[in-house]
């Protein structure tokens, strides 16, 4: 069963249709990229998948659920996250600590419960501070640990922000051109980190890219979309040699 479902959405802006009946689908534990020339509807269609916008007709299934309409906030904890639902980094916390006041916190959510709660709450910090670790190993940012967010690089606060979203434990996580206007050895640095994130821990991403020669070997389906429609699916090698899709490059 397909971890997403997007069943025939639509979405209208004034006399434009964004997403004209648009049908996908994101496996459990793979990478999905969705292409295509500007306007296209790729926005709009991660906007509708989590929940900022609502389609007009259509339905999203989600983890055998029908998620249709539902607020972000609610997508969230059912596991679709985007990077940006977090505030950003803070520069003076350490990297720990940031992914840790960015866990999902059963317990100790006030002082009373913390108090009340004392011993269950240390032993839900222990197991934050287990994944944290994990999370920080996989990102290679391990080493960086107890350093302030202000002394990472770049490179290193794009990973950290994936490291916060990945403390929800998110079973969907959608991008939105990730690798924009990030050089070519850290864009691979970070498509490869998405790989072993996906295999490590079971992550699903669905990824909006132009950077194909950057992701398209490690991507496992794609997508390719011209005003509003689904125009070819499969492989991203069969996609981007699809003369429907060359085409709609050339034309948009
Ligand atoms: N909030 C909005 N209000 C009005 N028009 C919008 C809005 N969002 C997107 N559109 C329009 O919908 C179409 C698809 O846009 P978008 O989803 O951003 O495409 P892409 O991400 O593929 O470049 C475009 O014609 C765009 O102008
Ligand atoms: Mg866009």
């Amino acid at each position: 069963m397909s971890l997403l479902i997007t069943d025939g959405l639509f979405k209208r802006f004034g006399g434009v249709i964004a997403l004209d009946n648009v049908s996908i689908r994101v496996e459990p534990s793979s990478i999905t990229l969705l292409v295509g020339p500007n306007g296209s509807g790729k926005s709009t269609l991660i906007n509708v998948i989590s929940g900022f916008y609502k389609p007009d007709s259509g339905r999203v299934f989600f983890n055998n659920c029908e998620v249709t309409g539902w607020p972000p906030h609610k997508l969230y904890s059912a596991g679709i996250a985007r990077t940006f639902q977090l505030p950003a980094p803070f520069a003076k916390m350490t990297v720990l600590e940031n992914l840790l006041v960015a866990a999902k916190w059963s317990t100790g959510e006030s002082p009373l419960t913390a108090l009340l709660h004392r011993r269950r709450w240390l032993e839900e910090e222990a197991e934050h501070v287990e994944r944290a670790f994990r999370i920080l190993e996989l990102l290679s940012l391990r080493h960086m640990w107890d350093r302030r967010a202000s002394e990472l690089s770049g490179g290193q606060l794009k990973l950290l922000e994936l490291g916060r979203v990945l403390m929800s434990s998110p079973k969907l996580i959608l991008l939105d051109e990730p690798l924009a206007g990030i050089n070519p050895r850290l864009a691979e640095a970070i498509v490869k980190h998405i790989s072993s994130l996906r295999d490590e821990l079971g992550v699903a991403f669905l990824i909006v890219e132009h950077r194909l020669d950057v992701i398209a070997d490690y991507a496992d389906y794609a997508y390719a979309m011209f005003r509003g429609r689904v125009i070819e699916e499969g492989t991203p090698k069969q996609v981007l040699k699809s003369p429907q899709v060359l085409k709609a490059y050339l034309g948009g």
